[in-house]
């Protein structure tokens, strides 16, 4: 794995959009797997300024994103679905037809998830975003996912529900289950771009490059990627 440690989440950013627009670059049909979360958000906001003042073009572009929870639609601005619209998509020039996340509202979840096993088949990413949870979780991939698994549903821990009600008014308002991209569909990426800020996530990056590989920690999995690079601020270095 290689790691890139800045000094400030603002540098983390600039370093995951010199690599984002390396692979858009080279590919202007990539497809990009992207991360909700507050992590990527100076990215996204990078990749927006530059499309503004640059004009690198996403029409081509395809995207399928990690996870979205179960029970919000697009309407919800709790929904991921929502949170790719407003962040990130609706400054680009990208179709939103071309743009994929699970459906929250789906009526059969096994059928939902296949769906997406099957898309993913056939949209292999050309880079992978990633955040990591406090606990090691990439996607909602929570400790203990068999590292085989692919899109499914999942309960979501304590801890995650805990770190994702600050988004939310009350933490009884966060869904209990969401979806979820499974390890398996993450490794399958051509490139992982995993970023991570704040001493928070100190003891997760820790876990994630030099830790044991086990499914205790989802994230140690990228040890084993050929391509992955982690892009992370002093802070969440600092166990390093
Ligand atoms: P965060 O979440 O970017 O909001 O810290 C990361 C994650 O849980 O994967």
């Amino acid at each position: 794995m290689k790691v890139i440690i800045t000094k400030d989440y603002e540098e983390m950013s600039s370093k995951a959009f010199e690599i984002m627009k390396e692979v858009v670059t080279e590919n202007p049909a990539a497809v990009l797997g992207l991360a909700t979360g507050s992590t990527p958000l100076g990215l996204y906001a990078k990749m927006a300024a530059d499309h503004r003042e640059n004009g690198t073009s996403y029409k081509q572009v395809r995207t399928v994103n990690l996870d979205e929870y179960e029970g919000l639609d697009a309407t919800s601005d709790q929904s991921y679905v929502y949170f790719m619209r407003e962040n990130l998509f609706r400054h680009l020039d990208i179709d939103l037809k071309n743009t994929n996340i699970e459906n929250g509202k789906a009526k059969d979840p096994e059928e939902e998830c296949a769906r997406y096993n099957a898309l993913l088949e056939v949209m292999r990413q050309d880079v992978q975003v990633l955040g990591i949870g406090s606990n090691g979780h990439i996607a909602f991939n929570e400790p203990g996912t068999p590292f085989e698994a692919e899109t499914h549903v999942v309960a979501l821990t304590e801890s995650t529900i805990k770190d994702n009600s600050r988004l939310f008014a009350r933490v009884e308002d966060v869904p209990r289950r969401a979806y979820t991209m499974g390890p398996k569909n993450i490794m399958n990426a051509k490139k992982i771009l995993i970023l991570a800020n704040g001493a928070n996530k100190a003891k997760a990056v820790y876990g994630l490059v030099k830790g044991e590989i086990t499914e205790s920690l989802p994230a140690s999995i990228l040890q084993r990627h050929p391509d992955c690079t982690l892009v992370c601020d002093e802070a969440a270095a600092s166990l390093l």
